[in-house]
């Protein structure tokens, strides 16, 4: 698979001359999006595909959670089908990574493969979710546990669509961005933090350079291990071992992704410190950070049950949990923990 084409700049959603030229060859295309990102962007989008001579088959999925199921799948391939698109054509993805990951997935598997290109309309999405390739669904005992390596040909990420997001939204997407700035570059840690007032506001300036340099990290490790066989893709798993365990234990929904990945983060600190040697002073600080980000906890989350959970997640091996931790900002390993340093360190927090 190759790279992704990443375009940030304003209004470029509505450019799709640009970012679907060499796509495909094909003039038809399926435009799919859910309610919440259609109603504020989809006929801006719908539009500019037609001014530029396109053919446009809309499907909308359900929103949230709910489109990544195999009935929401089944729908979309149907309507796919019935307008009679072949395999030249493009499916296009408008909104937030409940629709890249399941747009995706059926780009991924319609005719065995077409051509996807997604245009992220959240913080998270624009600057993880809609790239690299993963797409899926959930299962009955799952998250995400069907799914495809399956990379859009371009991500159209525009800084303007930002601008209606509420905070919660805002607040996992930086919890995310955060997480690149402390494994792989401390400069934006320090960027984020000291900005944190003015992103929170929406800054777009500052939000396209944290989305920019947040994409361009995830592109770079996703080049070296596509299918995370290989190791660097794992290290995009900081904050997020006990992150997966606290948005499952709370329910499906009740937590953003990134809320949880702040919350993990806090965890994986006091390990780094522990195991790795990560300096007191500086995981300290970093906890003080993170602490003070509104992330509404779940109550009565039950330490052991985190526990459990953290073992089922996909990176544990022998019976003991592997964690993505710190030697220092920007130097990441990977390591097995015990279940007594997770305990403690999760009763920290709680
Ligand atoms: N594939 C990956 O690598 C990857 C990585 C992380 C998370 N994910 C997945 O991403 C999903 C979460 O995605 P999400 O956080 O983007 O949320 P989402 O797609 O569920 O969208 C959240 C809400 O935001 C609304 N919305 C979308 N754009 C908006 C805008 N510009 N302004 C106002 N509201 C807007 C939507 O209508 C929706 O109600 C989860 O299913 C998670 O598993 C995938
Ligand atoms: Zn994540």
């Amino acid at each position: 698979m190759t790279t992704e084409k990443l375009y940030v700049s304003k209004n470029i959603r509505l450019k799709p001359r640009l970012w679907l030229r060499d796509v495909s060859s094909s003039k038809h295309i399926a435009l799919v999006s859910e309610a919440g990102a259609w109603r504020r962007f989809g006929s801006g989008v719908e539009k500019a595909l037609k001014v530029a001579g396109y053919k446009v088959h809309r499907h909308l999925l359900p929103s949230g959670e709910a489109a990544k199921n195999w009935d929401a799948i089944a729908d979309l391939l149907g309507t796919m089908l019935a307008a009679g698109l072949g395999r030249d054509c493009a499916l296009v993805a408008l909104g937030g990574g409940s629709v890249t990951d399941a747009a995706g997935f059926a780009a991924s598997i319609y005719l065995r493969g077409i051509p996807w290109v997604s245009v992220p309309t959240t913080l998270l999405g624009q600057l993880d979710s809609g790239l690299g390739g993963k797409t899926g669904i959930n299962l009955a005992g799952g998250k995400n546990l069907a799914g495809t390596f399956h990379r859009p040909r371009a991500v159209v990420c525009d800084p303007a669509v930002l601008a209606t997001l509420p905070d919660r939204e805002r607040v996992s997407g930086l919890g995310e961005a955060l997480k690149y700035g402390l494994v792989f570059e401390p400069a934006l840690w320090a960027m984020i933090t000291s900005h944190w007032d003015e992103l929170m506001a929406g800054d777009p300036a500052l939000t396209a350079k944290v989305v920019e340099r947040c994409a361009a990290w995830k592109r770079h490790i996703v080049d070296q291990d596509e299918r995370e066989t290989k190791g660097p893709r794992e290290l995009l798993n900081f904050g997020h071992t006990l992150g997966h365990a606290l948005e499952s234990a709370a329910g499906l929904g009740v937590l953003r992704h990134g809320e949880a990945v702040i919350w993990g983060m806090r965890a994986a600190l006091r390990l780094s410190h522990e195991r790795a040697g990560l300096k007191a002073a500086f995981a300290a600080e970093a906890d003080r950070f993170l602490s003070t980000i509104p992330v509404p906890l779940p109550r009565r989350v039950e330490p052991k049950r985190l526990l459990a959970l953290a073992h089922r997640d996909k990176k544990a091996r022998g019976g003991r949990a592997r964690f993505v931790l710190l030697h220092a900002p920007g130097r990441p390993a990977v390591m097995t923990v015990s279940d007594s340093e997770i305990l403690r360190a999760v009763r920290e927090i709680l």
